[in-house]
């Protein structure tokens, strides 16, 4: 008798994504006269900058030529990108990162979904709350958890991230093995100091745990005194894997690149307690599960770090930053506490009420998606999560019909 994975009846019914989805949908069949403005899901709506266009034409054509064709890559990703990476991303800011310590994917998600194949199924897990889903689901999906209570999986050990603590949980008293971080924080925006990420990376060598540090955000980061990598902390290398992505730094949420990394120094242990490198790990996991990135969109990733995909990509982020602002100052005006936006493209805006009847208030009434905190964790529970990823044109327009309501 085939057995199912259990498990997957702990979840919640449906993707918060999905669910939010799901709402807009009907909403637009029962109203195809009203226009909807998506500040929901963060899902980048400008144009690639033209030099990674530039990049993947140049790399198409390659294609087209027998002497310049290209079949299977390095599951790994192309040297050219990975030494781009370690270079521009790592190594300008003095973090210690190799390029055959980074592994080319095609999405972040993906990856922080997929690495806690890894690990054992007994370990204390702890994550943010509120938190990007992935982590928690994953966990859940690999029989970590118990069952769901009042928003809460059992077992699972939850960092509040509260108005209190700026959103940027302490490090726990007890120990735990596994600890999801993720700055500038999806969903509130947050950002934490050099301070704050030394005291993680101190708890984790103190327990031997291992932190998953989610930093695919990181080009939003404007002010100069908070660290974009968690190898920009002493230590890090031995109790960290980091996530980045190019879908919101350059606009490849469609052409789908992003990469880990897993330094050769970081580790997990035996039940005897022998320390294992994940690297060889990760590595025989990814060449067993993952063909690559195909050669154009690697090409175009590269151009990333050109001299003018710099400009451009910076250009872009700024534009989106631009949009964070003026969200941000119109919730504001409307007489609500914000928080995000600066470093982040994601406004965390404190409604004191009902997430969801708040969500559906602004969809009914304004015509605007957001994203309903409590569907990220009973702390969101509260707030609601503007997206800054949309035309200048939209979230003026989606903000004018905001403040009227409100
Ligand atoms: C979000 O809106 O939280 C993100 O777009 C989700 C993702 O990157 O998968």
């Amino acid at each position: 008798m085939i057995r199912v994975n259990e498990n997957y009846a702990k979840l919640q019914a449906s993707y918060l994504f999905s669910e939010i989805a799901k709402r807009v949908k009907s909403y637009q069949q029962a109203n195809p006269d009203k226009p909807v403005i998506r500040l929901g899901i963060g899902d980048v709506t400008e144009p690639l900058p033209p030099v990674c266009i530039e990049a993947m034409h140049r790399a198409v054509d390659e294609m087209s030529k027998r002497e310049t064709f290209r079949g299977y890559g390095p599951e790994q990703g192309y040297d050219f990108l990975r030494e781009a990476i370690a270079k521009n991303d790592f190594l300008r800011r003095g973090a210690d990162v190799a390029a055959d310590e980074i592994f080319v994917s095609d999405g972040a998600k993906c990856d922080t979904a997929n690495i806690q194949e890894l690990f054992a199924d007994k370990i204390s897990v702890a994550v943010p709350d509120p938190v990007y889903p992935v982590y928690v689901d994953t966990n859940v999906m690999a029989g970590r958890t118990g069952k769901n209570v009042g928003g809460r999986y059992s077992g699972l050990h939850y960092l509040d991230s509260t108005q209190e603590n700026g959103f940027v949980p302490a490090p726990p008293s007890e120990p735990v093995d596994l600890v999801y971080l993720c700055f500038p924080n999806n969903p509130t925006g947050a950002t934490a100091t050099r301070d704050q990420l030394a005291a993680w990376v101190e708890y984790a060598r103190k327990n031997r745990a291992l932190i998953l540090f989610d930093a695919a955000y990181e080009a939003f980061i404007r002010d100069k005194s908070i660290p974009h990598s968690i190898y920009e902390i002493e230590g890090a290398r031995e109790v960290a894997i980091e996530f980045r992505s190019f879908s919101k730094t350059a606009g490849f949420t469609g052409t789908r690149c992003a990469y880990t990394v897993v330094p050769h120094s970081v580790a997990a242990y035996t039940r005897k307690g022998d320390a294992v490198p994940l690297h060889p790990m990760w590595n025989r996991r990814h060449t067993t599960k993952f063909n690559g990135v195909s050669y154009p969109v690697q090409r175009a990733a590269e151009a990333v770090f050109s001299r003018d995909g710099k400009k451009q990509t910076k250009a872009l982020t700024d534009f989106y930053l631009k949009n964070a602002k003026i969200i941000k100052k119109g919730f504001a005006k409307a007489g609500f506490e914000v928080a995000g936006g600066d470093n982040s493209p994601y406004v965390w805006v404190n409604i004191h009420g009902d997430s969801w009847e708040f969500f559906d208030r602004l969809l009914n009434e304004a015509q605007v998606v957001t994203t309903p905190g409590a569907g990220f964790g009973k702390m969101g529970q509260g707030f609601i999560r503007i997206s800054a990823f949309n035309s200048r044109e939209n979230v003026e327009k989606a903000m004018a019909r905001i403040q009227k309501i409100l």
